[in-house]
């Protein structure tokens, strides 16, 4: 058996990412998770399964698999990880960030009741709320990403605060614990979508926040190779999505639940180095002349750096920003560019670069882009784990085309 370590309550996120809050016994020894593709597990004789069930209804766990929709040891041991690195009592994965929120989602909407999402929550999100989430009688309300705006928002039947810290692509940061006093003052659950920040910059359910969702595809599976969801909380507020998981089988694979175990032994080395690397390129971008404007919360011009410095530990490697020019120059820029590749999504070792009105909002009408500031020279940067001074490099030959 391994050792029980004496204190692993006092282990930092680097040590919480490789051995979660210790280690527990493996098939044959193996140092690494290993991947048990399987659907099913079986049982010796009728009597075992007899006892298994009746534990069940019990509520007793006298062993832990029987079918792959209701869980599998790789997926649990990348859960066991998941929850250590969050603080969290329990993690439940999901096949994507997308099935994790919506499923967090239908466990606690109400017919009758309202959902306050922040406008600038990913598009998906927010197209599930107004396009789906209204067809089963609920109420949807838009309302600015800050603990005011959501105050303001709140009616006799809102039972759901939903928002994203820090936004995308502004990167507004939300003061969590001003939004938790509004929400436990009108008994309203809250749920935030801390993607972009990670539990290695932020840790809301330290900040009395109830479910933390993350898309796995991102930072914390880290390799751009994977997709995965997590939502992390306590308990018994968890088991309800988890029932409705189960039924649904938006489980994550063997192979996937490996694939970010792995990812999540260099969490803490990765995200130093998002961290570094996307300070480092905002400094860059907010004193270059063919810049005009740049959002990062780690630059004290951005609207939210206060609550940033307050609540996070490092700003990731986001960066959103304007090319001083029109659509044709921005277009140039992003082009000339040898280090990103044009493609959404964020997190992983390859740098990403988006022009964000082609990208993600192309199909709004073009009034609307312009109301929301999706100008066509607003660029988003997902910087990767390339060497810094080479990204810096190629920004600047690529602003020099501009
Ligand atoms: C903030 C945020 N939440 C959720 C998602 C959805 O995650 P997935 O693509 O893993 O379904 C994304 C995807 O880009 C995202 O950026």
């Amino acid at each position: 058996m391994p050792k029980k370590p004496s204190n692993p309550n006092q282990w930092k996120p680097a040590t919480l990412a490789v051995h979660g809050r210790g280690r527990l016994p493996k098939p044959y020894y193996a140092v690494s998770t290993p991947i048990v593709h399987t659907s099913n597990f079986y049982f010796d004789t009728a009597q075992e399964v007899e006892e298994f069930m009746r534990a069940k209804g019990e509520g007793r766990v006298i062993r832990e698999h029987e079918y792959t929709r209701y869980g599998n040891p790789t997926q649990q041991e990348c859960e066991r990880k998941l929850a250590a690195i969050e603080n969290a009592e329990r993690a439940v994965l999901f096949s994507s960030g997308m099935a994790a929120v919506i499923l967090v989602l239908m466990t606690y909407m109400k017919q009758g009741g309202h959902i306050i999402f922040t406008n600038d929550c990913y598009r998906q999100t927010r197209d599930f709320a107004k396009d789906f989430l209204t067809k089963f009688g609920m109420e949807v309300s838009l309302v600015d990403p800050t603990a005011e705006a959501i105050e303001k928002g709140i009616q006799p039947n809102t039972n759901i605060i939903f928002t994203e810290s820090p936004t995308n692509p502004y990167l507004r940061v939300l003061d969590l614990p001003a939004i938790v006093k509004v929400a436990k003052a009108h008994k309203v659950l809250t749920v935030i979508d801390a993607t972009l920040a990670t539990p290695y910059n932020i840790r809301p359910l330290d900040m009395g926040v109830d479910i933390v969702i993350h898309s796995a595809t991102k930072y914390l599976g880290g390799h751009n190779d994977l997709m995965a969801g997590v939502a992390l909380g306590k308990h018994d507020l968890l088991t309800p999505t988890y029932r409705m998981q189960r039924m649904i089988g938006s489980t994550p694979g063997p192979l996937t639940c490996f694939l970010l175990e792995r990812g999540l032994k260099t969490f803490a080395m990765r995200m130093d180095h998002h961290n570094r690397a996307g300070f480092e390129v905002a400094r860059m971008l907010e004193a270059h002349p063919k810049v005009e404007k740049v959002w990062y919360p780690g630059l004290p011009s951005h609207p939210d750096h206060r609550i940033a410095t307050e609540q996070m530990k490092g700003f990731g490697s986001m960066v959103s920003f304007l090319v001083r020019g029109d659509n044709a120059q921005t277009r140039r820029f992003i082009d000339a560019l040898e280090l990103f590749l044009i493609t959404p999504s964020l997190g992983g070792s390859e740098s990403l670069v988006t022009q964000m009105s082609t990208m993600s909002f192309f199909d709004y009408p073009e009034q609307y882009r312009k109301d929301i500031g999706m100008v066509d020279n607003l660029v988003r940067l997902a910087l990767g784990l390339e060497d810094v001074e080479d990204l810096i490099t190629d920004l600047k030959q690529a602003l020099d085309t501009v």
